[in-house]
């Protein structure tokens, strides 16, 4: 049995908001809730009705700090690699959500909280926190897709960079180097994290899913086999009626209603 109460999750409006809830230890990221968030995960990623899904830190001073170094210290060998076995499937359990996924960013994202946004699509970030994969100051390596989804993200060159010198970089500096999508100050974080919700609401809902899969699926792939992947996405969304509606409200000239069908 998981503790629940170590990640929260309100599922409404079509929306559901993650928090994981240990702030005071800045979110960071033990076994049980490592378990509690899959658990989560796995049951938001056959619901229909959540077409978006935002994850964020409790209190304001992190997002997350990572992995539990408290936790980690009294753990054998054997039980660090069972951790990364759990945290690396949580990081995949995230980018392999079906529905598009908004980091919120709301304090310091360290080590597996930085991996933890790096596993969502979209990152909007407090312009006063820090941001980095700081793991090989602590003689480890970002393990939990950190060096894999960082290069792809903002280049080999900055990745580097960031890894090796475990730097603690400004919202500023991952803004501009295309780590985070957007900044805001901690007073008006959630509010623009509203406007890019209501931004992702406001498409086809199914179209989404399809499109992220055409990104994700297609980014690794040569070309040829990428846009085969594209028009196999694309084949998914011909026969539903979100489409249709959104023909029939061009043409009548208003918003459409989609129901994700
Ligand atoms: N694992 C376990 N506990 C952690 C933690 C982590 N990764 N990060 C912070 N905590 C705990 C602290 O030990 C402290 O516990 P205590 O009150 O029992 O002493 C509590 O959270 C508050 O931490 P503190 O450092 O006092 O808070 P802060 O707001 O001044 O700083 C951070 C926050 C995130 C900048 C700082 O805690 C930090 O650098 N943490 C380590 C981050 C890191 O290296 N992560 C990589 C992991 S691979």
């Amino acid at each position: 049995m998981s503790d629940s109460s170590l990640v929260e999750v309100i599922c409404e409006n079509n929306i559901a908001c993650i928090t994981i809830n240990r702030p005071e230890a800045r979110n960071a990221l033990s076994l049980p809730t490592l378990l509690r968030l899959r658990e989560i995960l796995s049951d938001i990623a056959v619901r229909k009705d959540i077409w978006v899904v935002t994850l964020t830190g409790a209190g304001d001073k992190a997002f997350c700090a990572g992995a539990d170094l408290k936790e980690r210290r009294g753990m054998s060998e054997e039980q660090v690699v069972e951790f990364l076995r759990n945290i690396r499937g949580t990081m995949n359990d995230i980018a392999n959500l079906p529905q598009p996924t908004l980091a919120i960013i709301n304090g310091h994202a360290f080590g597996g909280g930085c991996e933890m946004s790096l596993a969502c699509d979209l990152r909007v970030m407090n312009a006063q926190s820090l941001i980095g994969l700081t793991e090989t100051s602590l003689a480890i390596i970002p393990g939990a897709g950190g060096c894999v989804r960082l290069p792809r993200l903002v280049g080999v060159a900055k990745a580097k960079e960031m890894v090796l010198l475990s730097k603690r970089m400004s919202a500023s500096e991952a803004l501009e180097c295309g780590l985070v999508n957007q900044i805001a100050d901690s007073g008006s974080l959630q509010q623009a994290a509203d406007v890019l919700v209501e931004q992702l609401l406001a498409n086809g809902p199914l179209a989404l899913q399809a499109a992220k899969a055409a990104i994700d699926l297609g980014s690794d792939l040569a070309i040829d086999a990428a846009l085969e992947q594209e028009a196999e996405c694309y084949s998914r969304i011909i026969p539903t009626s979100d489409r249709l509606e959104a023909l029939s409200a061009f043409a009548e000239r208003r918003k459409p209603q989609f129901k994700g069908e």
